[in-house]
């Protein structure tokens, strides 16, 4: 309030709904059973609608889609399943118009097997130049036929090796699959380059850049084995790939870059180190970082106030926004979670099977909802988050994901929440605009789920969505204080003066009271009949 427009505009990403567009999955404008940019650009109307700030779309460039597109062969070309540069170009000004700006995902930590780069180093043989852009090196063992480190594959309870051998005994290293080469970000070129796509997308308009793997591009030049016991997760000694000292010079010299254009950047940095996690947040770094300690947390009342006060607390020293996320298009969809006995997120025990209680599920999800968009900093919500979509179980000769593919069929993997969106009940595959079975298949439930039919529903998890966005701004801009509650319950406000919001969320069995207020804003489902909150239930009061 009261602020120039100029610091109104280069501030938004501090409190922006930012909403994850996967592309492949969200509509699909040219009927072949594959989301495209065509689908989103006739969808904006329902993204203004909804009341969002920005659009992250996952990578759209040129790629075998081995990984879903972070397999990237050209950072400068659309894919022609998504559709041309020209057509990027016309929905990001299109998406400008109507007040949304576009995030872009650049994957700096490794490409395609089919990129340039890569080709070029296969074809020019070992201990050439163009080696030097990857990590290339013999093997151990008299004849070189072991690889060269004990790494692990960053694909959790995949069993593939980090490492493939070339027919000329060369090995090269790739944290993912075999077609995700890393890059050798010690070398200058790797650098240059990547400054120069950040240009070459900040020069069609877009206002900020999601940066994946954003934690593991540098590493110790002597590549050394991890050794036994030492965990994934960086720390403060300095570890072969996570966390190094190194990837804080590459930062700033990106958001000096990014300075240039206002744009911004949003870090994948998965460290559990709250202080080893911030310190890419100083001020002349990264502007904001996924927030998974939030994702991950179970639904309860203490572990949910831990992670809120931890991420309050890592963020201030470093004067960055927090931000708030309850799914991605790599972890299980919040409903099908919050319903199961074990309500955390965990890679490593994701199986095939886990019961769950959707209706259970999708009123912790409803109520997750109103907590998530009523804290400080920013909040992301996923593709179908709104709809309350749960994950799919996909069948088994139909899954793509390399995580499900390289685990020797025991992982799920991810496919399960990448299922194409339901935009309308009564229509083929559920309105996505295939005119064939789209390249994920929708259960046959999905059109219960459709946007046509919670749009007229005034008890939907779109409505939901859509009335807690537009009534955000409600709780002004001030600190998180806690209110007093009894066990269970988390209340907060967020009111610098006597006029604010009081978000009030009841995880426990006994229905909660509620403090003194002057009109119920916006409820995650009904009170009871004393006007009192039941369980898994939130509430924004006007006090
Ligand atoms: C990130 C992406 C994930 C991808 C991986 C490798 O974690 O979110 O989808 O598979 O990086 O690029």
């Amino acid at each position: 309030m009261g602020q120039p427009t100029h610091a109104r505009n280069t501030d938004w990403w501090r409190s922006a709904v930012i909403y994850q567009v996967y592309v492949r999955s969200f509509a699909d404008g040219d009927g072949d059973g594959v989301g495209d940019l065509a689908g989103v650009r006739a969808r904006l109307p329902y993204l203004a609608e909804l009341g969002v700030d920005a659009l992250w779309f996952n990578p759209w460039y040129l790629s075998p889609m081995k990984d879903g597109g972070y397999d990237v062969a050209d950072y400068r070309a659309v894919d022609p399943a998504f559709g041309t540069l020209a057509e990027a170009e016309k929905l990001i000004a299109e998406a400008r118009e109507l007040g949304i700006r576009t995030i872009v995902d650049v994957v700096p930590n490794h490409v395609s097997d089919q990129h340039a780069w890569f080709r070029a180093a296969l074809a020019a043989g070992p201990g050439s130049p163009e080696r030097e852009l990857f990590h290339f090196r013999p093997g151990r063992g008299a004849q070189g036929q072991l690889p060269p480190n004990d790494w692990p594959s960053q694909f959790v309870g995949s069993t593939g090796p980090v490492w493939t051998r070339l027919p000329d005994g060369d090995w090269y290293l790739h944290l993912f699959t075999p077609e995700q080469p890393d890059l050798n970000w010690a070398h200058p070129a790797v650098r240059r380059e990547h400054e120069d796509i950040l240009r070459f997308w900040f020069d069609r308009g877009v206002a900020g850049v999601r940066i994946d793997s954003a934690a593991l591009l540098a590493k110790d030049p002597d590549l050394p084995d991890l050794g036994e016991g030492r965990d994934l997760a960086g720390g403060r000694d300095p570890h072969p790939f996570v966390d190094r000292e190194e990837l804080h010079g590459i930062y700033r010299s990106w958001r000096a870059v990014a300075d240039e254009y206002d744009g911004v950047f949003v870090g994948e940095v998965w460290l559990p180190d709250p202080e080893r996690f911030a310190r890419y947040l100083r001020p002349d770094e990264l502007h904001t970082a996924f927030n998974f300690s939030f994702l991950a947390c179970p639904w309860d009342a203490a572990s949910l106030r831990t992670s809120i006060d931890t991420t309050l607390a890592e963020h201030a020293p470093v004067g960055a926004p927090a931000t708030w996320v309850l799914c991605n298009h790599d972890v299980t969809r919040t409903v099908t979670r919050y319903g199961r006995e074990d309500t955390g997120f965990d890679f490593a025990t994701k199986a095939f099977g886990t019961p769950t209680d959707l209706a259970l599920g999708t009123r912790r999800a409803r109520a997750a909802a109103l907590l998530s968009l009523a804290l400080p900093g920013a909040v992301y919500v996923y593709q179908g988050e709104e709809l309350g979509l749960p994950e799919v179980d996909i069948p088994l000769d139909r899954i793509q994901d390399p995580m499900y593919l390289r685990s020797g069929g025991t992982a799920p993997g991810r496919d399960g929440c990448r299922v194409p969106l339901p935009w309308a009940a009564g229509e083929p595959y559920a309105g996505f605009g295939s005119h064939e079975e789209p390249w994920l298949p929708q259960p046959a439930d999905w059109p219960s789920y459709a946007v046509d039919r919670q749009q007229t529903d005034p008890d939907s998890m779109l409505h939901l969505y859509r009335e807690a966005i537009r009534l955000r701004p409600r709780f002004g801009d001030g600190p998180l204080t806690w209110l007093p509650a009894s066990e269970g319950v988390l209340s907060f406000t967020r009111a610098n003066g006597a006029d604010g919001a009081v978000c009030v969320v009841n995880l426990a069995t006994a229905p909660a009271e509620l403090p003194a207020h002057t009109r119920l804003l916006l409820a995650s489902g009904p009170l009871d009949h004393r006007g009192r909150l039941p369980q898994d239930t939130a509430v924004w009061l006007r006090v």
